[in-house]
């Protein structure tokens, strides 16, 4: 008669083992998986190649930009005509000649004066000549309206000088820009401000050089390419930021650097 505990007792160790094999493998096993499983999702969350990630890039990029502008446009000051201006505050002087002010409706008065051209007109009067105060006196009046004043007063007296529709803002921006870097190199203002999205063919954009994506927007014509680049333009492939969402890049930059992508598409 066999004696069960004998034989209990033979298969104890090997049973013993394998379970206690088994209950160490098993964990292991399940923490290898997930960190294999972590890993991968971290990885594909900082694949910096994928387009969607570059493309929200941009966006994060140029939002700050966006904004800005956004504040700047609601914050923006109503701009007087130049009759209201010069009835607000150059009439006092310039109806009546005080001081020796040319008079409104003289061309004897402002002959001379307007052979200086209106720019210089528009210089004198804002920041003053003899006993013409700078502004008329007002600090206040924006550049805008005192070229607006300017060129009504000189308009009444033989002129036909054009008032400047353009917000001041970035009237000014311009010229302060312009000043410090007279000459727009296409190329580099492409590089700083438009490669963004332009380089690479991001958000939509036309690739530099892609002859396809360049041909038919070329046929628009130069001015209509000018006004998108500056106005900013939302087409079939996606949205364009007026001046690639560099809102203190001049004009003459922009259209240089318009220039430039349109020669590379030839
Ligand atoms: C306090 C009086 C006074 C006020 C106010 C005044 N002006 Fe004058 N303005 C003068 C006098 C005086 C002259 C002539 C200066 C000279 O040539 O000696 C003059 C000349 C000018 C000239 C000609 C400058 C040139 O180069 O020949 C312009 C342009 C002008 N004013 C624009 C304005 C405008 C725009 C305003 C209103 C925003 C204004 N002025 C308000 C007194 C005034
Ligand atoms: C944030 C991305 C982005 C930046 C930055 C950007 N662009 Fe664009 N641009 C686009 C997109 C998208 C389009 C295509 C819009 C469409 O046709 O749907 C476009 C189109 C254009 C066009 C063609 C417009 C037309 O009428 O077909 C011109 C010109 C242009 N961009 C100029 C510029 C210039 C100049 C700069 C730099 C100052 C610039 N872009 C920066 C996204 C950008």
């Amino acid at each position: 008669m066999a004696d069960p505990h004998a034989k209990m007792t033979k298969a104890t160790p090997r049973e013993v083992m394998v379970s206690v094999v088994l209950g160490l493998f098993a964990p292991l096993v399940a923490i290898v998986l997930i960190v294999f499983l972590v890993n991968s999702i971290q990885s594909e969350q900082v694949d910096e190649d994928s387009p969607e990630i570059a493309e929200k890039a941009v966006l994060r990029n140029i939002a700050p930009v966006a904004k800005l502008d956004a504040q700047d446009a609601s914050a923006q000051r109503v701009e007087r005509s130049g009759e209201e201006i010069y009835n607000a505050v150059c009439v006092a002087c310039h109806t009546s000649g005080a001081l020796g002010a040319p008079k409104l409706n003289s061309k004897g008065d402002w002959g001379a004066r307007i052979a200086q051209g209106y720019e210089t007109l528009v210089n004198n009067a804002i920041n003053g000549i003899r006993a013409m105060p700078p502004r008329g006196g007002n600090p206040d009046l924006s550049d805008l309206e005192m070229a607006r004043a300017v060129a009504y007063m000189a308009n009444t007296s033989g002129a036909s000088f054009k008032a400047p529709e353009a917000a001041p803002a970035a009237a000014e921006a311009e010229a302060a820009t312009t000043a410090a870097a007279p000459a727009a190199d296409g190329k580099a203002v492409f590089q700083a401000s438009c490669a963004l999205c332009h380089a690479a063919g991001i958000a939509g954009a036309p690739k530099l050089g892609d002859k396809a994506a360049w041909g038919p927007r070329i046929a628009q014509g130069q001015d209509t390419l000018y006004k998108h680049a500056l106005e900013g333009f939302t087409g079939k492939s996606g949205m364009m930021p007026a001046r690639g969402g560099n809102a203190s890049l001049p004009d003459g930059d922009v259209k240089a650097a318009v220039d430039y992508m349109a020669g590379q598409a030839k």
